[in-house]
């Protein structure tokens, strides 16, 4: 198994999970080792059946040699975050695209499984207090230079389908949390934060809902999709919890965590929103769950959460040193 951006947040904890599970399953990590991979997420894996492998998925060379002695691809790497892509958003072209492209045109000419990992923000934003829900036939619209890349990476994956019959699937998940993600994302920075003796940080009202799931549960999902998902379907994943905003997941954190005043009220700051700033997400899962079974382990967002914020309170070593170049980075873009 061939599985790029194995060294970043999801992919690894993908890799922990199929060396874990699948005995039978050897896996090359394909990963270009930018500032979101890293090669100690991948520690403690037996080097006989896990081999990592820096390199960039646009280049076409290499890809065509670790795609030809693959029975199957399942693609992870991106540059993943809003707010970089707002701040330069050449590498998610270059990445997103024009890697995506890359990896395509090695899976058909070697006529190999592939699956594409993606989000739910190719859908765009759904109204705050509305019941609707994404589906996967709900038409794009993504709002961010990174959603439109992911949903362009989308459409190359359903062309090759439909055009040259690659054997491929597409998964559209909602907002990951857990161990090994970068402290630029929303609730690891806060927890980060709050272990480093800074303020977290709201964007805005804080209003906006997101649609949490725990990665393990979408990399389960990953997994039943490449063992009986219908080849040239999507299917999206989502966990069904009940919707949070953003300030009630960050006044979860600080009382988790004990930054609160003396009155019991949590500790953090509103600094500038994010332009473009998607409301709402939320997954309907409906055709995962009745093709394939799936149901999420994780089904008490407070339990993965209390889970997660001892992760990073274990492994300062794992977090630490990225720590001020992300808040001076944030700092410079207002928040
Ligand atoms: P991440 O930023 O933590 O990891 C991305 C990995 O890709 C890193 O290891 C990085 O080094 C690697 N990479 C980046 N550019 C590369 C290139 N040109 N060549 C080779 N490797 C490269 O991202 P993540 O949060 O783990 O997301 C993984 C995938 O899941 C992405 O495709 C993302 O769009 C998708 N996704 C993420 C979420 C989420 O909540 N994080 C939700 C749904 C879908
Ligand atoms: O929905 C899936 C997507 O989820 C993935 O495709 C992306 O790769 C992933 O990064 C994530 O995107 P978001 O933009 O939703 O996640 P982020 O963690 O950046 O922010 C979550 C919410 O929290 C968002 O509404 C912005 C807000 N936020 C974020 C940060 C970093 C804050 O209020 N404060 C913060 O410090």
């Amino acid at each position: 198994m061939l599985v790029t951006g194995g060294a970043g947040f999801i992919g690894a904890n993908f890799v922990h999970m199929v060396a874990r599970t699948r005995p039978e399953v050897s896996i090359v990590v394909v990963d270009k080792l930018t500032y979101a991979g890293n090669p100690a997420n991948l520690a403690g894996l037996d080097s006989a059946r896990v081999q990592l492998v820096q390199a960039d998925i646009a280049d076409a060379a290499a890809m065509d040699e670790l795609v030809a002695a693959a029975d199957t691809v399942v693609h992870f790497a991106a540059e993943s975050h809003n707010d970089n892509s707002l701040r330069d958003p050449a590498p998610f072209v270059h990445t997103n695209l024009v890697g995506t492209f890359t990896l395509l045109e090695a899976a058909r000419r070697h006529d190999v499984r592939f699956h594409h990992v993606s989000t739910d923000e190719v859908f765009g934003d759904l109204e705050l207090g509305a019941a609707t829900r994404f589906s996967e036939t709900t038409p794009y619209q993504p709002s961010s230079p990174y959603s439109a890349t992911k949903a362009g990476s989308d459409h190359l994956v359903r062309a090759w389908v439909r055009s040259f019959g690659l054997r491929a699937t597409i998964s559209n998940c909602s907002n990951n949390y857990g161990p090994f993600q970068h402290i630029e994302k929303f609730i690891p920075r806060q927890i980060t934060n709050i272990l480093d003796g800074r303020t977290p940080k709201l964007y805005g009202t804080g209003a906006q809902v997101r649609d949490w799931i725990h990665v393990d549960d979408h990399n389960r999902a990953v997994l039943d999709i490449l063992d009986r998902g219908r080849l040239g379907h999507t299917y999206n994943i989502g966990a069904d919890q009940p919707e949070l905003s953003n300030r009630d997941v960050i006044e979860l954190i600080c009382r988790l965590m004990g930054a609160t005043d003396a009155a019991g009220r949590p500790i953090y700051e509103h600094v500038a929103d994010r332009p473009g700033h998607d409301q709402r997400y939320a997954m309907d899962a409906t055709k995962l769950r009745a093709e394939l079974g799936w149901q999420p382990a994780f089904a008490d967002f407070e339990a993965g959460l209390r889970q997660t914020i001892e992760w990073y309170t274990q492994h300062p070593q794992w977090w630490h040193a990225a720590k001020e170049a992300t808040e001076a980075a944030y700092a410079a873009q207002g928040h």
